[in-house]
């Protein structure tokens, strides 16, 4: 196990990933919350930070427990404060990086720059510069503009790095990791799906003994995946409920509950459209539709789950980053991050939770799906917002309205996948816009709705970029749905990125 102290940094999460890319398994502390016991863990990775080391409320936290007992990567932030409170110096200046640099290694008989090419790309990000390092620091290695772009403590596993290696753009950065977290720390890479898999079912099995769980799939791949692990585990003592609420994609409903049927799932598919429908009727706020469906998803859920007798757990995909304390960047204040999916349902649910997939990343998850034989179109799937269509339908929700934009998205999703464009998107829907324009069809002037296309790359939601799809195909999708679905006369595609716009247009 491997411990991640959070210093605040952008990139915490990403060195996780990397270090689980790497088949070893590690955790994220915020600096503040420094696990007493730390027998579990064998080497520590210190992040990097919005901060800078030199400001008063910059994050200093005691190392004794940890400096010369285990090994040290300390990555910017981390190598800085390093330096600045063990005798060497750190200073705003004129020589700071952003971006690519170039590294130029000194003491190339380091095992951390094992199998690392001279010039290596390296990403920088820092204001701030190691201009003296400690006295019983060597330096291992430096760019065109910083000396000191590595060094390493003497008499210690501890190395400090300027740059960043969990960025894609370090070409070397997962080698570097893996030098540093196997070569030297001697951590074992065995964190594989197949050893999740056979962990996770045989605690499941034991917490929960002959108990039963309610779970409510979505159709999304974390609630799918985290249902196939506890039905491994407990068998029909899985009680799956998977609600419609007239939002979902065209089909949607019925092929994913049969999909569900076939892998053998205990599952309940519940219709509950019109109940949604008449929660939304007259809602025009973003904020008001998101708390109506919110609310009545809860109610449909809990009158399914008071129809099973003697439930005791109530399971959910939470995922790893919607779990994460992180350090907040105003301040040296703690915070954890609000989020739909933690905490669960409200207190009257009176029901354990129990969480397969909390400690596991998004791309963790398919892995964990590709090993249970989960289809692969399933667990390839976009990500789809809970209170689905009805965001996409800017101001009030119809059942008309709900049919003509179910319509044109799946023209648009079917037409990325006969184009094999499908899985070079992120994200991707339609948006139904509160206007109507003017058109002439044969001799007819039209006065209709006009629909938005979105598609956009990204690797988790928070920044996104619009995705430059063909002429050609954007020409035939919008033809197609101009001609096939009734009320539509216009179709526009978004060129937004993230930010300042967001995915979504509510
Ligand atoms: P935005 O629009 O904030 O979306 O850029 C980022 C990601 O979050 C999804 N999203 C939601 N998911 N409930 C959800 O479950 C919501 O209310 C919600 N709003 C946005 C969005 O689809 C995108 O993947």
């Amino acid at each position: 196990n491997v411990l991640i102290l959070d210093f605040g940094s952008q990139y915490t999460q990403l060195i996780a990933r990397r270090v689980r890319e790497l088949n070893i398994y590690c955790e994220i502390y915020p600096y503040s919350k420094i696990p007493e016991d730390l027998s579990g863990f064998k080497a520590v990775i210190l992040s990097g930070s919005p901060f800078s080391v030199r400001a008063e409320d910059a994050p200093h936290p005691d190392l004794s427990q940890i400096r010369g007992k285990l090994p040290i990567l300390a990555v910017c932030y981390g190598a800085q404060y390093l330096a600045h409170f063990f005798g060497g110096k750190v200073e705003p200046s004129d020589t700071r990086e952003y971006g690519r640099a170039n590294l130029s290694v000194i003491k190339d008989a380091e095992t951390l720059f094992e199998d690392i090419t001279e010039n290596s790309q390296v990403w920088m990000s820092h204001s701030d510069s190691i201009i003296k390092l400690p006295e019983n620091a060597v330096r291992l290695a430096s760019t065109s503009d910083v000396l000191n772009a590595a060094y390493r403590i003497e008499g210690e596993e501890t190395y400090a790095i300027q740059f960043h290696p969990e960025v894609y753009h370090s070409t070397d950065g997962k080698q570097l990791l893996e030098n540093f977290l196997v070569k030297i720390a001697g951590t074992k890479q065995t964190w594989t799906p197949g050893a999740f898999v056979d962990l996770t079912v045989d605690e499941l099995k034991e917490k929960i003994g002959d108990d039963k769980v309610v779970l409510g799939l979505s159709g999304g791949v974390d609630s799918t995946v985290a249902a196939v692990l506890l039905h491994k585990a407990i068998g029909k003592n899985l009680y799956c409920i998977f609600v419609n609420n007239g939002l979902l994609r065209k089909n949607e409903f019925e092929s994913v509950l049969d999909q569900y049927k076939h892998m053998g799932l205990n599952v309940k598919g519940v219709d509950a459209s019109a109940r949604f429908l008449d929660a939304l009727k007259g809602l025009s706020d973003p904020e008001e539709k998101r708390k109506a469906i919110g609310n009545t998803f809860i109610e449909v859920f809990d009158d399914e789950a008071h129809e099973i007798t003697d439930v005791t757990y109530l399971a959910q995909g939470t995922i790893y980053p919607d779990v994460i304390e992180s350090v907040s960047v105003n301040g040296p204040s703690v915070t954890i991050k609000s989020h739909h999916n933690v905490g669960g349902l409200p207190d009257f649910m009176k029901l354990k939770v129990v969480e397969p997939l909390r400690m596991l990343f998004k791309d963790e998850v398919r892995r964990v799906g590709k090993e249970l034989g989960i289809d692969k179109e399933l667990l390839g799937r976009h990500p789809f917002p809970g209170p689905g269509l009805a965001i996409r339908i800017l101001g009030d929700i119809t059942a008309e309205k709900v049919r003509i934009l179910q319509e044109v998205d799946h023209i648009f999703i079917q037409g990325l996948r006969d184009w094999m464009l499908y899985d070079k998107v992120w994200q991707a829907g339609a948006i139904l816009l509160p206007i109507q324009s003017v058109g002439v069809m044969g001799d007819e002037r039209t006065y209709e709705q006009v629909v938005a296309l979105r598609a956009v790359e990204s690797t988790d939601g928070m920044t996104a970029d619009w995705v430059n799809l063909p002429y050609e195909f954007l020409q035939k999708t919008s033809n197609t749905i101009i001609n096939r679905v009734k009320g539509v006369n216009r179709v526009v595609y978004d060129i937004s990125s993230k930010p300042p716009a967001t995915i979504e247009w509510e």
